[in-house]
């Protein structure tokens, strides 16, 4: 079965972050017989990065970094919940991002973003380029959420409820990339070279 793992990027007290992505992926189990997981960066307290230890050279053993690194690594594609800060994503989600290399590489990611008027589309773009250059798959298939503030006032599933269809293509589109990429990363094609 393929494993998902939907990670909540926002960390302040009283964000929205949760709220959408418990929203996402009530949806998604309830659309793809599929292991959905829910990282939540603020309940992992991940410390500010230390390449060293990143690297191996530090032997300090940091509890949070190798749980992160396992639920990464055990993961056959990803959805990053991410608000626009300043018309960029969050520090702590750049900061868990860089904990781990090897962990991401040839795997879809989905992005589904929140904020003003333009739905964290400048952080959406944004975490996409980052994506590339950890090897990943940034998929075409993305949701973006206006007027979140608005929107979580009263019922969060009445504010988000024109916005399920878009689950259900974004879904569909990541179970394609990470079930077509889990296949290449085991059995890697032989091409010929002439
Ligand atoms: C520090 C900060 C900067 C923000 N900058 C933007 C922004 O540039 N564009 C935008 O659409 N919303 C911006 N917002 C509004 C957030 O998108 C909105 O408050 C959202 O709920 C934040 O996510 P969170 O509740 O999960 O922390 C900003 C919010 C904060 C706290």
């Amino acid at each position: 079965m393929l494993e998902f793992s939907v990670i909540v990027g926002s960390t302040r007290y009283g964000r929205r972050g949760r709220i959408i992505a418990d929203w996402f992926i009530d949806h998604a189990r309830r659309l793809e017989q599929a292991h959905w997981t829910l990282i939540d960066l603020a309940e992992l307290c991940l410390p500010c990065i230390d390449f060293e230890y990143v690297a191996g050279t530090n032997s300090h053993p940091v509890e949070a970094v190798n749980k992160w690194k396992t639920l990464v690594g055990h993961s056959d594609g990803f959805v990053w919940v991410t608000p626009e800060y300043n018309h960029g994503y969050p520090a702590p989600l750049k900061n868990a991002l860089d904990h781990v290399y090897d962990e991401w590489h040839r795997k879809p990611v989905a992005i589904v973003s929140y904020g003003g008027e333009a739905g964290g589309a400048r952080a959406a773009e944004q975490l996409r380029l980052v994506a590339c250059e950890l090897h990943m798959a940034p998929i075409q298939a993305a949701l973006l959420i206006p007027s979140i503030q608005q929107r979580l006032l009263d019922d969060p599933a009445a504010g988000l409820r024109d916005r399920e269809d878009r689950v259900a293509n974004l879904v569909n589109e990541l179970v394609w990339w990470a079930a077509t990429l889990k296949q290449g990363r085991e059995h890697p094609l032989d091409w010929p070279t002439t």
